[in-house]
């Protein structure tokens, strides 16, 4: 696999190690490169209060722009258990606030703790989407 790749894994299964998820027991871990080619990390946040919870990408595209990144150039999640034969794609809400910060081709790779299951972009995971572009904002 490429370099871009492994590091991303590696961020993200060390974020997943941290993940707060007492009342699902599903961790999840993710990982972002931004335009500067920094990569940033997140897991997820569970709540007593369960809506409040936070999903691992969403961590992560806050430690992104906190950090000063402004584009999601590759991203990748982490999630499951191995062989369950199963995708950790990104929930609703988090395709569109990975597609906030990315382009429509740009690849999220969905990962088993044993590696790569597949490859989807942001288009492929959100078709016709809304962003900011329909706002008269160019990214
Ligand atoms: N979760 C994520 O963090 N990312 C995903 O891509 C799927 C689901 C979290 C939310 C919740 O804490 C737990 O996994 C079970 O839904």
């Amino acid at each position: 696999m490429s370099e871009p790749f492994d590091s991303l894994f590696a961020a993200a299964s060390q974020a997943r190690a941290h993940a707060y998820a007492p009342y699902s027991r599903f961790a999840v871990g993710a990982a972002a490169i931004d335009e500067e080619g920094r990569v940033f990390a997140g897991c997820n946040v569970e709540n007593a209060a369960y809506p409040q919870g936070q999903c691992a990408e969403a961590t992560t595209i806050g430690m992104m722009v906190a950090g000063g990144g402004s584009r999601i150039v590759e991203m990748l999640v982490i999630g499951g258990e191995p062989g369950d034969g199963l995708l950790c794609t990104p929930c609703g809400g988090c395709r569109q606030r990975i597609r906030e910060f990315a382009a429509p081709e740009t690849p999220v790779h969905i990962c088993g703790p044993e590696g790569l299951r597949r490859t989807a972009s942001v288009d492929e995971l959100l078709p016709y989407s809304f962003g900011p572009d329909n706002l008269g904002h160019r990214a």
